[in-house]
């Protein structure tokens, strides 16, 4: 056998610790092999963050702060689609294509077990403990739900519970009922340059699921119980589809709500179209930004209106994770530390009316100033009974069973016991 030159042996060496540099980076636990690799220089490191589009300041205002704490670590913001599902499909090809590109990346809190199975992100664990994070100090739910097989995935970031936000200035009283809401929007309507008399989302997405899982959950019913069980064929979830397809149908709502997603709803609402919506927390922050909103200072919340069983609010909300692909985790894990942790929730809770993830923000009086409601037993109250959607890594197949059978009877094409029949008979072979 011939020798080797010394000169392909060097080369040959080199491709080896190439090679072995570019597997230790994607570590099982997420290391990156060498701690200092990207800021042992001081060199400035950019990471993408990757979320969908904020329509209040809350982002842009956490990574300013985070900057200016970290001048070597610079935050490219990626504003992905404002619909969850879309922001979803995004993420899926670019990770499924193991791209590089995004570093740190927001999930829905329906994602984490799906994201977690296909290993899109990166468990968090290590540096959860380097860091010495008191998850405790987290609420349990948002920690749980990014939580699987004995793994932390995710860092929970903001809690959303569905609300009802009303015009002071126009309504005295809350109304109690969906019955009440209807004949109170019905009057309001028209009055003080109202267009409308309700908004809520309607459209074929995500948020059509968090509205059909209030109505449902208002009158008694569920999707699925305690025991994993589909329950959605039920006279309780019948009756919530019922009120859900009548108030799509009526006269208060936009004409065309099925095309209504938050964006949509909350741009209307904010010119003073409405009396009333159905939204997510942030609603409150938008409504009083003097540079977007024509009705600040002028919204109440309460919680949503009540059917037979009391009233119901969707649990939603956001984690971050980090790219599994990334080529920067330690400088992403920085972000995400800040953003997730105090400092980051309170600035979003200022800026963006997002509900910390970390209980003792509740007690912060800036953030009180900036959320009044956050007190408020019926926000506290539908924070902590706020219903979950499924809890599957093959959520999005579940999902859009909902929003299809839902949609169809919003449409006439289908009665709400047929839809009912027919999420029953499919989400469970779905969950097979
Ligand atoms: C909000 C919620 C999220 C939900 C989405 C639906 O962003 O936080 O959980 O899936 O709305 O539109």
């Amino acid at each position: 056998m011939k020798k080797l030159k010394w000169t392909s042996l060097f080369s040959l060496l080199l491709a080896l610790s190439l090679i072995l540099a570019a597997c230790s980076s994607n570590g099982e636990d997420g290391s990156s092999g060498d701690e200092g690799e990207n800021k042992s220089d001081g060199e400035k490191v950019t990471i993408v963050y990757a979320s969908g589009q904020d329509a209040t300041k809350g982002t842009e205002k956490v990574i300013e702060a985070f900057e200016k704490e970290h001048p070597n670590i610079k935050v490219e913001f990626r504003e992905m689609p404002s619909d969850t599902g879309a922001q979803h499909n995004a993420y899926v090809t670019a990770l499924n294509g193991k791209s590089s590109e995004i570093d740190v990346l927001d999930l829905d809190v329906i994602w984490p077990a799906e994201f977690a199975q296909a290993g899109y992100v990166m468990p968090l664990d290590r540096f959860i403990k380097k860091d010495k994070i008191d998850m405790d100090t987290y609420n349990e739910g948002a920690v749980s739900a990014a939580n699987f097989e004995g793994r932390q995935w995710a860092m929970p970031k903001y809690i959303d519970a569905g609300m009802l936000f009303y015009r002071k200035d126009m309504v005295e009283e809350p109304p109690k009922t969906w019955d009440e809401l209807m004949t109170k929007a019905g009057e309001l309507q028209g009055q003080d340059g109202t267009k409308f008399g309700y908004l809520m989302q309607g459209k074929q997405y995500e948020g059509l699921v968090c509205n059909a899982v209030e109505f449902i959950a208002s009158y008694g019913g569920a999707i699925v119980n305690e025991n994993g069980e589909v329950v959605i064929d039920s006279e309780e979830s019948i009756k919530g589809l019922t009120k859900m397809v009548e108030i799509a149908n009526s006269e208060i709502v936009p004409e065309n709500i099925t095309n209504f997603t938050e964006p949509e709803s909350h741009t209307s609402f904010i010119e003073g179209e409405s009396p009333f919506i159905r939204n997510w927390p942030y609603q409150y922050a938008l409504a009083n930004d003097e540079e977007q909103s024509k009705i600040v200072d002028k919204v109440g919340v309460a919680p949503l209106p009540e059917g037979d069983a009391g009233t119901a609010a969707a649990l939603g909300g956001w984690m971050t994770a980090i790219s599994a692909y990334s080529e920067h985790p330690e400088e992403a894990w920085e972000f995400m530390k800040f953003m997730t942790g105090p400092e980051g929730q309170k600035i979003q809770a200022i800026h963006g009316g997002k509900a910390p993830t970390i209980s003792s923000l509740y007690e912060d009086e800036e953030v009180l100033e900036a959320n009044p409601f956050f007190k408020e037993e019926g926000f506290v109250n539908a924070l902590e009974s706020a219903v979950s959607r499924p809890v599957v890594a093959n959520y999005p197949e579940i999902s859009e069973i909902i929003q299809i059978e839902v949609s169809k009877a919003i449409a006439g094409q289908s009665t709400p016991e047929e839809a009912a029949k027919a999420m029953q008979s499919k989400i469970e072979s779905a969950m097979k």
